[in-house]
């Protein structure tokens, strides 16, 4: 990415249980020419099947915060922070919840991204409101059922929205001449 002909240090940091909101992010990965992290929790169970369902829903439906595994890169090294979740219950998953409480993310560019089954409902406004220190870009993309899209149109839609977060910062930048 670049803003006024800047190339911009983006980190993108995603939860992913069943591989959809992963490529997106590996899309968006290469769009954006960014680094990448998947964000894993402690005693998480592997895979999709019945034992990782009720792990999750044990979360949600607590509001417990799972303790992450040990991250790689560290935010506040980047210009713009990417964060993506599949859609659990109308908001983002518990890990990526447990990363903004715990991430350097204040004073820091924001941009959302979700995948979704039925509907991402209010998904952003509940993260946004979580993120309140940081700068929440406006734009954001959210993706139903991307696997079933296909890459063409993840692709598509990546280098659309990555443009659209370029603009958006490059209006910013513009504004604070
Ligand atoms: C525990 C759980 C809760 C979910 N809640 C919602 C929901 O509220 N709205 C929705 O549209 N999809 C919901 N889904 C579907 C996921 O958001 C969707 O399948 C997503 O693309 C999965 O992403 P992933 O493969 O990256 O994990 C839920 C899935 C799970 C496992």
């Amino acid at each position: 990415m670049q803003v006024a002909g800047t190339p911009l240090k983006v980190l993108i940091v995603y939860y992913s249980s069943a591989g959809h909101t992963r490529t997106i992010a590996e899309q968006l990965a290469k769009t954006a020419q960014a680094d990448l992290e998947e964000l894993r929790a402690v005693g998480e169970p592997p895979g999709t099947g019945a034992r990782h369902y009720f792990w999750a829903l044990r979360r949600l439906l607590l509001s417990q915060k799972p303790v992450l595994l040990p991250v790689q890169h560290d935010a506040s090294a980047y210009d713009l922070i990417m964060l993506g979740s599949p859609v659990w219950l109308g908001t983002f998953s518990p890990a990526l919840r447990s990363y903004i409480r715990t991430a350097p993310l204040a004073h820091r560019h924001v941009a959302l991204f979700c995948s979704y089954r039925n509907a991402p409902g209010s998904a952003f406004k509940h993260v946004s409101r979580m993120l309140r220190a940081s700068i929440i870009l406006e734009n954001t993309l959210s993706f139903l059922d991307p696997v079933a899209a296909g890459t063409g149109i993840i692709a598509i839609r990546a280098q659309r929205w990555v443009h659209e977060l370029e603009i958006s910062l490059s209006g910013q930048a513009a504004n604070r001449l």
